[in-house]
């Protein structure tokens, strides 16, 4: 193996060559094998090195640099490759003692050097294939956000999504090309987006108004129980947050969801982890359809679903973060099992609403310890004339942590 990194993956800008530095610059000139997108390659004045174009898809390109191996391969990319781009593909493949990453300035730095925004205050999201709906969870009144995106009509979407959801009064900059001879900046309002032509690299700024107007739809942005569609079973708004809490959510942090119900759980988790992972487990179809749509409607493509019953349908190649049961509490072996399954420092978190699931759960404490809570909530409503309490059913709450 070589002792020296044969794989440099080198971040360019819309100036080409120009714009690099020394060192960049070197490794690109004596690179005996160039790799990457075609408008990456075209950046690059002629030379004698072999060049390779990303196909699709792209793992499998990256996964061929495999026959260079010893060679002198430069992968280029554009901005920093460490951001939302091609060096974390590069690593899944290759060892890290192969690669050297060598950044470059990235769009998001320069639409805020543009902007006079301060990063550390913006939120920073790729739609790279993504849905535009990926957005929703990062939506919050005041907010500023930098978007990349693929494709010129993406800001059309994002600026239809922002009005569909209680940020019509958005400001909205759409940036082309940025950082190259030909960099273009649009700003207008939501409503403006549409009738707009944008060059098919762009990044999408947008500032959210402090206020947001309260239209039908608002209530996802909160991910109360109307925000999901689900026919009754449904872990109520607070019991969830109160779950969530303990159950610790955290960037790449990976969830089991078992007897997900509408998926509830799962698409909260993801919301609150920002860059999380979450598998639903759930045994009826007809329940499976809802956190299918569920996960599509609320922006959330990496929730997996694993349609069957557990314990036998848990995944046996991940290793949870986290698990919530929801269900299932009497089926034997089924708590014992997921909390086996909890990564060290791991924590579980079942709800009973009946006796039998209640007693499961008391069970579990007398084995491995935890802690048990009952929780009881009232929603006042509305009767006639008269604000009334209405109770929901108490729930019992069991918390552990793997050791
Ligand atoms: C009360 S609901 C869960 C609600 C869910 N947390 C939500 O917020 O939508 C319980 C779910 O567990 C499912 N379930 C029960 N036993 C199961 C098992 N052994 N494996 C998978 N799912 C199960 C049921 O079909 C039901 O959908």
């Amino acid at each position: 193996m070589n002792a020296q990194p044969w794989i440099s993956v080198v971040g360019i800008g819309e100036d080409g060559p120009a714009g690099l530095g020394e060192e960049a610059r070197r490794r690109i000139a004596e690179a005996e094998v160039l790799a990457g997108g075609r408008r990456h390659l075209a950046l690059v004045p002629p030379s004698e090195a072999t060049r390779v174009p990303w196909g699709s898809p792209l793992e499998d390109s990256v996964r061929g640099l495999a026959a260079y191996r010893g060679r002198k391969v430069v992968v280029l990319a554009s901005g920093d490759p460490s951001w939302f781009g091609v060096a974390k593909v590069v690593l899944r493949h290759f060892p890290r003692e192969e690669v050297a990453v060598l950044p470059h300035v990235s769009a998001f730095q320069l639409a805020a050097a543009r902007l006079g925004w301060a990063i550390e205050e913006v939120g920073t999201v790729s739609l790279h294939n993504m849905p535009a709906t990926r957005l929703l969870r990062e939506l919050a009144p005041g907010r500023r956000l930098l978007v990349l995106t693929s494709g010129p009509r993406m800001p059309a979407t994002i600026a239809d999504l922002l009005a569909r959801h209680g940020h019509a009064a958005a400001r909205v900059r759409v940036f082309g090309h940025l950082g190259g001879p030909r960099e273009t900046m649009w700003e207008g309002e939501t409503a403006e987006v549409a009738g707009q032509r944008f060059p098919i690299l762009n990044l999408v700024a947008l500032a959210l108004p402090r206020e947001t107007e309260a239209t039908e739809d608002a209530a996802v942005l909160d991910l109360d129980d109307d925000a999901f569609e689900h026919d009754g079973n449904i872990t109520k708004a607070e019991y969830r947050a109160a779950a969530i809490a303990r159950l610790g959510p955290g960037p790449g942090r990976r969830l089991w969801d078992v007897g997900a119900g509408s998926g509830a759980m799962a698409i909260t988790w993801l919301y609150r982890c920002g860059t999380g992972a979450a598998t639903a487990i759930e045994k009826r179809p007809d329940r499976a359809v809802f956190i299918r749509r569920n996960a599509a409607r609320l922006g959330t493509p990496e929730l997996r679903l694993v349609e069957g019953e557990a314990p036998e349908a848990l995944p046996a190649e991940e290793v949870p973060d986290a698990v919530f049961v929801g269900g299932g509490l009497a089926t034997p072996g089924l708590l014992r099992a997921c909390f086996e399954r909890l990564a060290p420092g791991g924590r579980l978190v079942a709800h009973a609403v009946t006796m039998g699931g209640e007693q499961a759960l008391y069970r579990m404490y007398e084995e491995v310890g935890g802690t048990l809570q009952r929780l009881s909530l009232s929603r006042a409503e509305l009767r006639g004339d008269h604000l009334l309490w209405r109770p929901l059913a108490p729930v019992t709450q069991y918390a552990v942590t793997r050791r």
